[in-house]
């Protein structure tokens, strides 16, 4: 089985946590777009979305599904997303596709996070995946210095610009034993819009896309 199809063994197992006339929590990557292509098949049975990127908005509506503003909605019972990394204590790295702030945006407005991952993404301790911090342009370098003595060698993503217009450091060289006082710590740097460690609203179930198919842990 290659990567791409464990991701959609993954993707089409969250189908059966969509509730009747629900609004979804939908996020962005490549694993969440076979989500919302299985999603598309419920599209007259649901409510609509509401997505964590321009390019998850795109691609939901081309499918005929309705995407709400997350200041009309109150709160989701499911919001459903991939990961770049995650541990056995379900806290994540995501920032992959530059989405972070968005997507912890509708997980926190969620009750249950539902993360689909190949078991690639596995990992004992979470950082050998660089580490995405999103920040406001004209704190980008001091930020970065911030970033070294914490013990991170940060990296400019070149030519990125996000959906919120910031720029996004990636932190790479990070053994990161203490995910919920480093996600605190990056969080408290002025101009840091997000971390991408997702420690503090880590994940409820995990759905991994395996050789043999999809396993869920709940
Ligand atoms: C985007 C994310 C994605 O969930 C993460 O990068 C995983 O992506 P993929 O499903 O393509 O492997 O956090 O910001």
């Amino acid at each position: 089985m290659t990567q791409d199809e464990m991701k959609k063994a993954a993707g089409w197992a969250a189908l059966k946590y969509v509730e009747k006339g629900s609004i979804v929590g939908v996020g962005t990557g490549s694993t969440v777009n076979h989500f919302i292509d299985a999603l598309g098949t419920m599209k007259d049975e649901i409510k609509g979305a509401v997505s964590s990127s321009i390019a998850s908005t795109e691609r939901l509506q081309a499918l005929g599904i309705e995407v709400f503003d997350c200041n009309d909605v109150f709160k989701l019972d499911i919001y459903v997303d991939g990961a770049d990394e995650i541990n056995a204590q379900r806290d994540m790295i995501k920032g992959g596709g530059a989405a972070l702030t968005r997507e912890k945006i509708v997980a926190a407005i969620s009750d249950k996070f539902i993360c689909i991952v190949d078991d690639t993404k596995a990992v004992d301790v979470l950082g050998q995946f660089p580490l995405p911090v999103e920040v406001i342009p004209m704190a980008r370098s001091y930020i970065a210095r911030e970033l070294v003595k914490l013990g991170g060698d940060p990296v400019y993503r070149e030519g990125v610009i996000t959906d919120n217009g910031n720029v996004i450091l990636d932190v790479h060289n990070m053994q990161i034993t203490d995910p919920k006082a480093l996600e605190d710590k990056i969080n408290a740097l002025p101009g840091v819009v997000t971390v991408g460690l997702f420690a503090h609203r880590g994940a409820d179930v995990v759905i991994t896309g395996t050789p043999e198919g999809a396993k869920i842990s709940e």
